[in-house]
């Protein structure tokens, strides 16, 4: 790899990486394979809300142009109305900010934000956006524990010890990919006073808030650190299973003198991309107003409810592993019980073997070796079958190597 540039000799990912291509090598011949790599309900026949279709088809010629760098203003307007109404304080249009998915989000931050040598603290395990960016920004990653024996939260005890002055800000993801876990008001109080006393950002994914399972409760960090500088970001590939369409979104809210700072750099950097996808931006506000598309598929007879009902019953079949309940999203993170030589190769054998493709534990920087995550979109007779199938061969794996 001479040719190219330094800073992508060590990134790579296992959510798209070669056991993916693998499994697309499988089925251009034919095999099926279950993959069950990525979060993308689309692919396993999730639609379109009527009310995106009917918007989508209202008026596309107002999206042919380029539209203001930082997203149109009546799809900021109605992002603004959104988090007002969940109780972020003293936000205007102006911290407002579209881009083409939370991911694009991720790479605008980075460059805004991250020197090299500045120190960003990330959950462990982490969604890999957020530790590729630090390490394409030559920024150093710094992974706080978050605790599987205490439901995934994070350890605030260790956050603490990792703090330096090199510390510039922290990632929080909340409700959390790989873990499916919602986090407490009393743990992000914590996490906000850390961030107070150190001069820290907060840079808080939320692109799962409103998915969230009846009897918890998604709380927007903002609102428990109005004055802490945080970056709240979320968009609709998740809540309206619109992936493709490339929508996500970021609100500044917090500290007006470092808010003002961080808001003029991010107009530099829109501003080299022209604008976010504007067919995209048209249905904006017909989907955030749309909150029933996304409550009926959480509630009983909904399709993730019934889906992470089956997911649970077929897990608790397994004596090999242990898992925690998830709470929001549509992920689980599983861990073998009498540990791994290497979850690479045990994902790896999985989808030669039994041709379903999952991501291993160390995908999402989890150290241990010994998780997988699950996801859990199919429907649920088939996601029962693919957890069946996951326990016969770990049943088989551990007796090769006398476990
Ligand atoms: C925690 C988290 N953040 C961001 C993203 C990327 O979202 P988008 O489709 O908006 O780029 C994902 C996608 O799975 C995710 O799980």
């Amino acid at each position: 790899m001479d040719f190219c540039a330094e800073r992508i000799k060590t990134i790579e990912s296992d959510i798209r990486g070669k056991n993916y291509y693998t499994a697309l090598d499988f089925e251009s011949k034919g095999i099926k394979v279950l993959k069950l790599n990525t979060g993308n309900p689309a692919t396993f026949g999730f639609g379109m809300p009527d009310s995106v279709r009917a918007a989508l088809m209202e008026n596309p010629d107002r999206a042919v142009g380029y539209s203001d760098p930082r997203g149109a203003a009546t799809a900021r307007q109605a992002i603004l109305d959104y988090h007002l109404s969940t109780g972020i304080k003293d936000i205007t249009l102006d911290d407002v900010f579209i881009g083409n998915g939370v991911s694009e989000i991720g790479s605008i931050l980075s460059t805004v934000l991250f020197n090299p040598g500045d120190e960003i603290l990330l959950p462990m395990p982490t969604y890999s956006l957020w530790s590729m960016q630090t390490e394409l920004s030559g920024a150093k990653t710094v992974y706080y524990k978050c605790d599987e024996q205490n439901g995934w939260n994070p350890d605030i005890d260790h956050i603490k010890s990792l703090v330096t002055p090199k510390t510039k800000c922290m990632v929080v993801i909340n409700p959390n990919n790989p873990t499916g876990v919602v986090y407490s008001e009393e743990i992000l109080k914590e996490i906000a006073e850390i961030a107070r006393q150190n001069n820290i950002i907060v840079l808080s994914d939320e692109i799962y808030d409103r998915l969230v399972f009846e009897g918890k409760k998604h709380i927007p960090f903002a609102t428990v650190a109005p004055d802490v500088p945080v970056i709240t970001m979320s968009g609709l590939s998740k809540s309206h299973c619109l992936c493709g369409f490339r929508c996500g979104w970021m609100v500044l809210s917090g500290n007006e003198k470092v808010r003002s700072e961080i808001r003029e750099g991010i107009m530099k950097v829109v501003a080299i991309r022209l604008s976010a996808n504007a067919i995209m931006e048209t249905i904006i506000p017909a989907a955030i107003k749309d909150t029933e598309y996304t409550k009926a598929m959480l509630k009983e007879g909904g399709r993730l409810y019934e889906q992470r009902k089956a997911a649970w019953a077929a897990l608790d079949k397994i004596e090999g592993l242990s898992y925690v309940k998830n709470d929001a999203a549509f992920y689980i993170f599983p861990r073998v019980k009498a540990g791994l030589d290497s979850d690479k190769k045990f994902v790896r054998e999985l989808l030669l073997e039994k041709k379903i493709l999952l991501v291993p534990g160390t995908g999402f920087l989890q150290q241990d070796n010994d998780h997988f995550r699950i996801i859990l979109l199919p429907e649920a007779n088939e996601l029962n079958w693919a957890i069946n199938e996951i326990g016969d061969f770990l049943k088989n794996y551990n007796s090769k190597r006398g476990v």
